[in-house]
């Protein structure tokens, strides 16, 4: 069976997600673990029309497709990155903000408005600070990064040790695999390995590297 493989997911695309072309297998399986993870994220935050929301990690995989989610709810995204990958985030309609000491002046000079939620894909210590200094309702705080805090915190984990973890009903017009097809929702895939190349992947995945998420594809 041809598969790919993620970070934390394999899976044989077709059976996840009904992967016909042109989805290739890596964009299926990535699909699932990226957008079904933004989907929720963005769903728990209770995101609305004419809302900014914070975004910790906008050039990540699930960053960029919490991105990719919201154009299409029309939220508007204050998203932290490294400066070389302001281009990337813009691409994808959000306002980049470089990470690091000063990020809360910055976020604040950025959106003047305020921040009425904040999906956290970093789980750092000064991602935590910034979202809960500046979203007012706690439990608008989410993260998939950073469970021990979320639970010292009260703010809200999203992800499988979760026992209040549910399924999410995804909006019509993002069933995903309907919108991957027609290109509403794409999978930036950094590079493809052959399995017997996963180390090379694996020091890759652990490095820097550009956007995108990262595939091994097995051929037999
Ligand atoms: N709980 C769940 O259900 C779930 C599901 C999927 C993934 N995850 C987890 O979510 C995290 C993100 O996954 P991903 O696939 O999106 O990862 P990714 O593609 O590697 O992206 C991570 C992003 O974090 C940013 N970053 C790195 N160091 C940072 C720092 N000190 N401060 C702020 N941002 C920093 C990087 O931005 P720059 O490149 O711009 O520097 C990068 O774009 C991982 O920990 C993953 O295990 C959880």
């Amino acid at each position: 069976m041809r598969s790919a493989a993620a970070p934390a997911a394999s899976a044989g695309a077709t059976h996840a997600t009904g992967a016909q072309p042109p989805l290739s297998f890596a964009d299926a399986a990535n699909l699932l673990l990226v957008g079904t993870t933004a989907a929720e994220l963005l769903h728990v935050s209770r995101a609305q029309p004419g809302e900014t929301a914070l975004l910790h990690g906008a050039a990540g995989a699930v960053g960029n497709s919490v991105l990719q989610h919201v154009r299409h709810l029309g939220v508007r995204v204050v998203g932290t990155a490294s400066k070389a990958n302001f281009a990337f985030v813009r691409q994808f309609g959000g306002t980049p903000v470089e990470y690091g000491t000063g990020l809360l002046e910055r976020i604040r000079a950025a959106a003047p408005e305020g921040i009425s939620a904040a999906l956290d894909t970093v789980g750092s210590d000064e991602a935590t600070a910034v979202s809960l200094a500046l979203v007012p309702d706690r439990r608008r705080v989410i993260t998939i990064a950073a469970a021990p805090r979320a639970k010292d915190d009260r703010y809200f984990f999203v992800g499988a040790s979760n026992p209040q973890k549910r399924t999410v009903p995804c909006p019509r017009s993002l069933s995903h695999p309907r919108a991957c097809r027609q290109g509403v929702l794409t999978v930036p895939i950094a590079q493809t390995f052959k399995f017997e190349d996963a180390p090379a992947a694996f020091a890759m995945l652990t490095g820097q590297h550009r956007p995108g998420k990262i595939a091994l594809i097995n051929e037999n």
